[in-house]
């Protein structure tokens, strides 16, 4: 069995920076390099100033701060830290299709194909390869025929570790995670190359907390993992609307079923959707493979999870503009919360930005606050869902999009507020001077439930929430 000295991860981004920074931070004898394509990435990881770090994630700049420079390094190159490692981590992005065969459905596998070819073409010795990044089953086949198939002579044994953290607690996550796994072959090398990998997680992870698979069944894990959190959420928000109907309050509904010790308590918090950037692209994935084999009783049965969140997000949408007298033209609508959840700065798929399209289009002027989404990357949200240089409803998305500092400054004057992320300043405000500086009737949609009903409604806010009928 090899011991681990040396690990480079390649890719830079939400996963591979907080992990290998955790990996730094607990086994100082290993030297972690963490390679990435875009520069400007690199140099804010190296930054001195660490609030310039390009994650937000609560306790990162501290590990970053502990192990950069002793054992963990930043670099954009790729070739010298996959030639002096022993085991390499693959945790490049593996978006969506967005063309050809597959596309709006599959994973797409440019970015793992074109990293497997560059380890082969750079590498001079064994190496163990960990599949990091989250893929379709049966892709540790694909990378395996494409390292070998190169004929330098190095020999390679493919791992699957998905990763399970979630953001806005990567931190604690990679600290004390409910369970590491970890996929190989069946053969001696593979079980071998297993128990490195086990080794290094040994430092700080009980061994009875890591468990061991074939490389398939890891690989599956991932995408069923996150079709099971998602289809949670989904049917919460599913009830959420029967709820809105029948007079019934579904955070009681939650506390009383995640009592059942069979359901649990967890992810049974209904929003106004879920975001991010797996939830979707993973079930979209696992409906794409299964209708691959034929399955399409499986396939539909999944795709209904994307759907009822769709549902979920046109729905919050939709009660504003039906609340706000069947129009929100010209209407000044105040954002709290941008990003796809709070305590990160992620704003990908979050559902703010569908809400946002929907309002645009019915010509309202949305003012947004979030205490760490830029506003250059709210207007490339933006961009990405509405094109402005296309329909007359969203030609002028610019002229209609207002991005604030100051969440009293984004709320003044405004004919309503809708509450996107559950970021806890929010319960911090001062609501009754909201109050006197909105226009009246003062609305208030709450996506997230974060703020108190009783308080506000006392104040003399008309609040809306998520299935309270
Ligand atoms: P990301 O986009 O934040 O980071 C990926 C990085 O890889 C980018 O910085 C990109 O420049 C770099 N990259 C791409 N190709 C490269 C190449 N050939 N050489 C060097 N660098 C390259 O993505 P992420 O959120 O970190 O996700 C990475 C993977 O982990 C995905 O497969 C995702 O599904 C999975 N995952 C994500 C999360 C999460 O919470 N974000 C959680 C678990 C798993
Ligand atoms: C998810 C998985 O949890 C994680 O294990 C995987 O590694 C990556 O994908 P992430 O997307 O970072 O993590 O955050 P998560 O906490 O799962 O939240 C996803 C979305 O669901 C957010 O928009 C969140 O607000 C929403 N959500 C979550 C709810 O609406 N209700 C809940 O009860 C839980």
């Amino acid at each position: 069995v090899k011991t681990i000295t040396n690990i480079c991860c390649i890719g830079a981004g939400y996963v591979g920076g907080p992990t290998m920074a955790v990996i730094a931070q607990k086994c100082p004898h290993i030297k972690v390099t963490v390679v990435d394509v875009n520069e400007q990435r690199i140099a804010d990881w190296n930054d001195a100033d660490l609030n310039k770090l390009p994650i937000y994630e609560p306790g990162l700049a501290d590990v970053v701060a502990e192990a950069r420079g002793r054992n963990l390094f930043f670099s954009t190159d790729v070739d010298q830290a996959i030639d002096e490692a022993q085991m390499i981590f693959i945790s490049v992005n593996t978006p969506t299709k967005t063309y050809g065969v597959g596309k709006g459905m599959a994973a797409d596998l440019k970015y793992i194909e074109l990293c497997a070819r560059q380890i082969a073409k750079v590498s001079k010795d064994d190496k163990i390869i960990v599949e990091k990044s989250t893929l379709p089953v049966r892709t540790a086949e694909a990378l395996s025929t494409i390292l070998n198939s190169t004929g330098n002579g190095a020999n390679f044994d493919i791992l699957s570790s998905p990763e399970f953290l979630a953001e806005g607690t990567a931190i604690s996550d990679l600290q004390k995670p409910d369970r590491i796994l970890i996929g190989g072959d069946e053969t001696e090398k593979g079980q071998s190359a297993i128990k490195s990998l086990v080794a290094v997680y040994e430092n700080w992870v009980p061994r009875e907390n890591i468990i061991t698979t074939r490389v398939w069944s890891s690989e599956l894990s991932k995408l069923t993992a996150n079709a099971f959190l998602a289809q949670r959420v989904s049917s919460i928000n599913a009830i959420s609307a029967l709820c809105e109907k029948t007079g019934a309050d579904v955070d009681e509904i939650s506390r009383a079923i995640g009592a059942d010790s069979r359901i649990g308590s967890k992810f049974l918090k209904s929003s106004v959707g879920f975001g991010g950037s797996c939830f979707q692209k993973d079930i979209l994935n696992l409906v794409y493979l299964c209708r691959h084999f034929n399955l399409p009783e499986v396939a539909d049965y999944w795709e209904q999870v994307i759907k009822m969140n769709d549902y979920q997000k046109h729905r919050f949408a939709k009660n504003i503009i039906d609340t706000l007298f069947n129009t929100v033209s010209g209407k000044k609508i105040a954002f709290l919360g941008w990003a796809f959840k709070k305590d990160t700065n992620d704003t990908r798929e979050s559902a703010a930005i569908y809400v946002a399209k929907e309002l645009l289009e019915d010509r309202a002027e949305i003012h947004i606050y979030d205490p760490k989404v830029s506003k250059e990357q709210i207007f490339a949200d933006l961009k990405s869902v509405c094109h402005p240089e296309g329909s007359e409803a969203t030609k002028d998305l610019f002229k209609n999009v207002i991005v604030h500092k100051d969440p009293y400054t984004a709320m003044q004057s405004a004919h309503a507020i809708a509450i996107l992320t559950e970021w806890d300043e929010f319960k911090t405000y001062d609501w009754n001077k909201v109050y006197d500086e909105m226009l009246k009737p003062a609305f208030l949609f709450d996506g997230r439930n974060v703020v108190s009903n009783e308080e506000l409604e006392k104040i003399g806010f008309q609040v809306y929430n998520i299935g309270k009928g």
